[in-house]
């Protein structure tokens, strides 16, 4: 379904944070990337959780019925979101970061040492710290190199993965540079020698239709506060895969997946929230069933949120001073997340002379710390990076590049 100005605009009312302002200038949320703001309908889900049906899980009496359905509700929309087969393959976290290490470890537990785990320098550390940290048990971690225009190198793939390798551990988009993975390639390679395919979309998530059963992943996260939902971390697991893990967990846990990698009580509030996010989502869209308007509603959104990026893109380039970081847009598949640095002024002095100017936006590496510092840029304080979200406007770009105009004539 198409998702023009008109839709932007009127999906804006439905955002309560973007009716703030900032010495009297509406506040620009281009910080996407680092979390999203929340739609009423997903505020009233998790107050309305606490109002009515605050409970543990489990028990005899009604509110307990009623959270354990909203948390099925939750992986059932999930699975919907991510196109899984059942709501069997979908756990829930605290964040991607937790989940990630859980996974490390139950996936460490069926490795030798000498085995070999892939991952890259692009990666967002969420996806690479908890597979650093196996070299203490004796396994060898390779590194994929990034190439200066953003883009890894699949040659440099290729080498990475060899009969030795156990798990391949892999960004779909690049939350640093808005650069999309060539995910095929990876499943190809990681196929060839046995190896478990491990995703992070977190940044994918927010922007692009997902369908974990055509990428033939066999683990995927993301995190329900990048695409309008509150904190929570998401795990899809393949069929059956979960089941052969030994994860940590305590005896009187339920042993079977999805239950098995989730420690503790759920955030129940938040799960509502999820439902919501993903029922929010698929408001956009058209289609029999949640799935269909999900796929339609992201499709609408992602062009938008491209048109938008690239307005950003093609003018903020033209501004003497300014380099931008990253991959074009000439393929369609490139996140709508562009970074720049500006010549004579930080980053970080960057973002304060913007946000009295209402506008919100990141500086730093944004745990993509390896990317910045293979880049050259650790020591200057990493890049500025805008995001473009579904409620974000031409308007605003242009408000960010004025500002970015009155730093490189300062
Ligand atoms: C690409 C990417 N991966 C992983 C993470 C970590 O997600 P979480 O905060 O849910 O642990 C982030 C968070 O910014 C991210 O952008």
């Amino acid at each position: 379904m198409a998702f023009t100005e008109k839709e932007c605009m009127a999906c804006r009312k439905d955002f309560p944070a973007l009716e703030r302002t900032v010495h009297g200038l509406p506040l620009a949320y281009l910080d996407g990337p680092g979390g999203t703001q929340v739609p009423r309908q997903v505020i009233d889900a998790i107050a309305g959780y606490y109002r009515t049906c605050n409970s543990n899980t489990h028990g005899a009496f009604v509110t307990s019925e009623e959270s354990d359905a909203a948390i099925q509700r939750a992986r059932e929309a999930m699975a919907a979101f991510l196109g899984a087969p059942s709501w069997r393959e979908i756990s829930f976290g605290a964040n991607m970061t937790t989940l990630n290490f859980a996974l490390s470890h139950a996936l460490s537990r069926a490795m030798q040492p000498g085995e070999e785990v892939v991952v890259t320098q692009l990666d967002h550390e969420a996806n690479r710290g908890p597979w650093l940290g196996l070299r203490e048990r004796g396994l060898v971690v390779r590194e994929v190199t990034l190439r200066p225009d953003g883009t890894l190198d699949e040659e440099d793939m290729v080498r990475q993965v060899t009969p030795k390798t156990r798990v391949v551990a892999l960004g779909y988009a690049s939350n640093a540079l808005g650069t999309v993975n060539d995910l095929p390639l990876a499943r190809r390679l990681s196929k060839a020698v046995g190896a478990w395919l491990v995703v992070d979309a977190v940044h994918y998530a927010p922007h692009f239709p997902l369908d974990v059963v055509e990428l033939d992943v066999d683990f995927l996260l993301c995190s329900a506060y990048k695409f309008y939902g509150p904190h929570v971390g998401i795990l899809y697991s393949r069929p059956e895969l979960l089941d052969c893990l030994k994860t940590d967990r305590l005896s009187t846990q339920d042993d079977a997946a999805p239950f098995r990698i989730e420690t503790g009580t759920l955030n129940h509030a938040a799960l509502a929230g999820v439902t919501a996010a993903v029922e929010y989502a698929a408001g956009f869209g058209t289609g029999p069933g949640l799935r269909e308007k999900i796929l339609s509603a992201k499709r609408g959104v992602a062009a938008w949120e491209r048109q938008v990026a690239l307005h950003y893109f093609e003018e903020v380039r033209r501004i003497p001073g300014v380099t931008v970081w990253g991959p074009d847009f000439s393929s369609l598949h490139r996140a709508p997340t562009v970074s720049i640095t500006i010549d004579g002024v930080t980053p970080a002095d960057a973002a304060k002379h913007l946000a009295p100017r209402g506008l919100a936006v990141w500086d730093g590496h944004f745990y993509a710390a390896r990317a910045i510092e293979v880049l050259g840029l650790a020591d200057k304080g990493g890049v500025l990076r805008t995001g473009i979200s579904m409620y974000n406007t031409k308007q605003e770009v242009d408000r960010l590049l004025s500002g970015i105009s009155e730093l490189t004539k300062a």
